[in-house]
């Protein structure tokens, strides 16, 4: 039996994975800010469409360079990841506040983090615009991932844990492995 809930419930399609989102401005200044509206779309090139709303610095900032980087969480990093989405790096610099340290990029000017799991180096190659968001979809050019917690296919489950979203300042992780037979 079920209950119809409003169609714009959303919240059914969470938990999802949360990601640092790093932008550059044209004249070099950094801003951060976690976003879990982010998808795989295509394997090669290897696209991923990450919504942005288009009040936030983050999207001026991607508008200006046309680049970011996704930076990948585990569950250590839930209390970084809500704070840098309950305030504007118009208000504060968040690198300089939670002593954030970038990490080169290989690609693109705009770097990653130190001490996540790994970042991807994305460029802009299309804008699809949604609502009050703009959909980028993004074309990685490098991925760095932890050596220690990444293997073949994908990291692994029993050394480290990707954190989720579920809602508001409710968190998640990826934490129990299961492996079908066939
Ligand atoms: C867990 C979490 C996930 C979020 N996901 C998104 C998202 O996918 N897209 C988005 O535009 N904002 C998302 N936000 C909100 C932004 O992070 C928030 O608006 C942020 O303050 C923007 O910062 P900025 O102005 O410094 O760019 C999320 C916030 C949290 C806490």
């Amino acid at each position: 039996m079920y209950v119809e809930v409003s169609p714009n419930e959303y919240h059914v399609l969470h938990p999802r994975p949360v990601y640092l989102i790093v932008s550059r401005s044209r004249d070099g200044r950094l801003n951060v800010m976690p976003a879990s509206w982010v998808s795989p779309v295509y394997d090669d090139p290897f696209l991923i469409a990450v919504s942005i709303w288009s009040g936030s610095l983050t999207h001026e900032y991607v508008m200006e360079t046309g680049e970011l980087t996704i930076n990948i969480l585990s569950e250590k990093h839930a209390e970084l990841a809500y704070k840098l989405g309950t305030e504007s790096g118009r208000d504060v610099d968040k690198f300089k506040k939670h002593g954030l340290k970038p990490y080169p990029s290989k690609t693109i000017s705009t770097p990653g983090l130190d001490g996540v799991l790994g970042f991807v180096e994305c460029v802009v190659r299309d804008k699809l615009r949604v609502g009050e968001s703009t959909l980028f979809i993004c074309e990685s050019k490098a991925v760095h991932v932890d050596k220690e917690v990444y293997e073949k296919y994908g990291w692994n489950l029993s050394k480290t844990s990707i954190l989720l979203h579920g809602a508001g300042k409710s968190f998640t992780t990826t934490s129990r492995l299961i492996r079908v037979s066939k």
